[in-house]
């Protein structure tokens, strides 16, 4: 889709690891870009958080790090809603609400259940397997037009617009209709060991991902010996895949065009491309470690921030539960 202007616009993030490189390009970019002329809410989704195993005793502390992670990276909390998911519980509730509309057909065809599960078999739980229900909840709650993610998320988003239509062709027509929003380029940054996987912070490797808080010497050290192919050739379209997504990220972190980059690279070899993309990737990712190592040491600050976010989206999100839930029958 286009870039939303004067929409309604919500994306979540997940409270669990370091925010990463794939994270800021494929979604948190565009999430301080849409704050411009948009009608945002970002939302840090500590529900969806708890289904795979987590740790109760520093989870507060996980959910204050993504706060100042997101402030970091220049979501303005005059501008945005930004609040915790557990802290609204018309999430929850919608989620079961639509959970009795939702065939269970659908929701095995999600492929990050089916990555997920793979890797946990035994101990997965129905939570996991519900968790597009409540990624719908999230959206449909704030009548969102557009939702900013990567593109692993797009399966989710169209699912929760599926969620929406049957409910509104059912009951009423409650539930605006969300679609995602897909940076051009970034939308999928793979791991820098594996570039058959996407970036992750659950990958157990710590030199597959750059995290936004990384020193500059860790972040030169992990794209100096990220995977290449054996021959160099910088192009978009002709190098491997290791290659195409170390420009991908240069071309994404320096804003420079395909045709640039790859006229500046021309002949060079390796070592010349990764010292001049660890170049730009540190001063791009710079300013927002020292903002949020300042920002981190304020929890009052931050848990004010999250507070101030909970009162303005329950505003918008309980009317429309009230609604859904009338729709459905129910006395309210
Ligand atoms: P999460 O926490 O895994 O990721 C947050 C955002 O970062 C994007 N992303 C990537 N983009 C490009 N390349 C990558 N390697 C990469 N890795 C992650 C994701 O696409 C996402 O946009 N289910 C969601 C959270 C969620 C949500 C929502 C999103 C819950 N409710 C409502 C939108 C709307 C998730 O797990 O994101």
């Amino acid at each position: 889709m286009d870039t939303p202007s004067g929409k309604t616009v919500l994306s979540g993030i997940q409270p669990s690891g370091s925010l990463h490189l794939g994270n800021y390009l494929g979604a948190l970019k565009q999430w301080v870009e849409l704050q411009e002329s948009n009608t945002v809410y970002y939302c840090i989704v500590d529900l969806h958080a708890i289904t795979v195993p987590y740790e109760p005793t520093e989870y507060q502390s996980r959910v204050l790090d993504a706060t100042a992670g997101l402030l970091a990276v220049g979501i303005d909390p005059e501008r945005s809603t930004l609040f915790a998911q557990s802290q609204v519980p018309a999430h929850t509730e919608l989620n079961w609400l639509l959970s009795t509309t939702t065939p269970l057909g659908e929701l095995e065809r999600m492929t990050q259940f089916k990555d997920k599960q793979a890797k946990q078999r035994e101990k997965s739980s129905l939570g996991l397997f519900a968790y597009p229900v409540l990624q719908a909840a999230d959206i449909l709650l704030y009548q969102a037009h557009a939702v900013p993610v990567g593109e692993d998320q797009v399966q989710h988003i169209e699912l929760a617009r599926d969620i929406a239509k049957r409910f509104n062709n059912r009951y009423a027509k409650i539930f605006t209709l969300p679609e995602a929003y897909v940076p051009k380029g970034a939308a999928r940054i793979k791991s820098l060991t594996d570039p058959t996987k996407k970036m992750s912070k659950s990958d157990e490797s710590e030199k597959s991902y750059i995290a936004l808080m990384d020193e500059p010497e860790v972040i030169r050290k992990k794209i100096m010996s990220a995977v290449t192919e054996t021959e160099p050739v910088f192009s978009f379209t002709d190098s491997g895949p290791a290659v195409q997504n170390l420009l991908q990220i240069f071309a994404a972190v320096s804003g420079e065009t395909h045709e640039a980059i790859e006229k500046q690279f021309a002949g060079s070899a390796y070592k010349t491309f990764k010292e001049a993309l660890a170049d730009v990737v540190i001063a791009q990712l710079t300013p927002i470690r020292e903002r949020y190592q300042e920002l981190r040491a304020d929890e009052n600050k931050l848990k004010e921030v999250l507070a101030t976010g909970r009162e303005q989206a329950a505003a918008i999100a309980n009317p429309t539960l009230a609604a859904a839930k009338e729709a459905m029958g129910f006395l309210v």
